[in-house]
């Protein structure tokens, strides 16, 4: 069986304050509806990397932990205004999201980079979440499937990674673009095809790493589509934006995650 996951992406929102309040509320409401620490089921929250100390000191229960929302492919040294993966690991930095749409679009963040940093990641012991996903001109183009395929090989084909035994350790989240932020989300079916088709994928280039592949979906989740997503076979979990920032909303989300298959 393989496990849930629900990832909160609060973007550039947030400040200390925010933080401090948002986690005595979110794990409260958690609390009521007996979410916290289920060996099955992970809560994962994705702050911007300066609150990421300030999370990790307010969480009170350790089962929530912690992602960045991206990292330097670069070790260390005159890179300036970046962040090592060495200095998430000394924050006790549990996730990090990679390639995710918004990197790829707004800061040209291509697949090299991208394994170049699940390479970082994973020498520290740090779990990527992999994003891929199609815009909707691709999707329109009928070459979603293979835009995606693209991004997955880059990863799981990458020889040395493969040569690591390191790569059961990589999440997916498939995130359409154009369903991320617009308030249009795949339908059930849509994202349970390209779901499938990413398992397919990996068990054609990976075969042992497929059954276990933890493959979230995101891309305008709410408390009212959480339920139909998440009943998919072929959907383990959720990547949530903005739905992520009200409180009452994530917990919904985090609820119908738990209770799914
Ligand atoms: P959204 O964002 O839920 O606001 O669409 C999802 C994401 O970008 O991870």
């Amino acid at each position: 069986m393989r496990r849930k996951i629900i990832a909160g992406n609060w973007k550039m929102n947030g400040n200390v304050a925010f933080t401090r309040d948002y986690l005595s509320k979110f794990e409260q409401s958690l609390r009521e509806k007996g979410l916290l620490a289920s060996s099955d089921f992970q809560i994962v929250i994705a702050p911007p990397s300066i609150l990421i100390s300030e999370m990790k000191c307010s969480i009170s229960d350790t089962s929530i932990e912690v992602a960045a929302q991206n990292v330097s492919a670069f070790d260390e040294g005159a890179y300036t205004g970046e962040i090592s993966v060495s200095m998430l690991k000394d924050l006790a930095c549990d996730w990090c999201l990679v390639g995710h749409s918004e990197r790829r679009a707004l800061f040209d963040e291509t697949d090299a980079e991208v394994v170049k940093k699940v390479q970082q990641l994973l020498g520290k012991g740090i779990q990527p979440i992999l994003c891929v996903g199609e815009t909707l001109e691709q999707r329109d183009a009928g070459r979603a499937e293979s835009v995606v395929a693209e991004q997955l090989d880059a990863v799981f084909l990458n020889e040395e990674l493969v040569r690591s035994g390191e790569l059961a350790k990589v999440v997916v989240a498939y995130e359409p673009v154009w369903a991320i932020g617009t308030g249009k989300t795949a339908s059930p079916e849509q994202a349970q095809s390209m779901h499938e088709s990413i398992r397919n994928r990996v068990a054609e280039k990976a075969s042992s790493l497929a059954e276990t592949l933890v493959i979230l979906y995101g891309g305008s989740v709410n408390a009212a589509n959480a339920q139909s997503l998440f009943a998919q076979k072929d959907i383990d979990g959720g990547l949530v934006g903005g739905a992520s920032l009200k409180i009452d909303e994530f917990s919904s989300i985090c609820e119908h995650v738990a209770q799914a298959k």
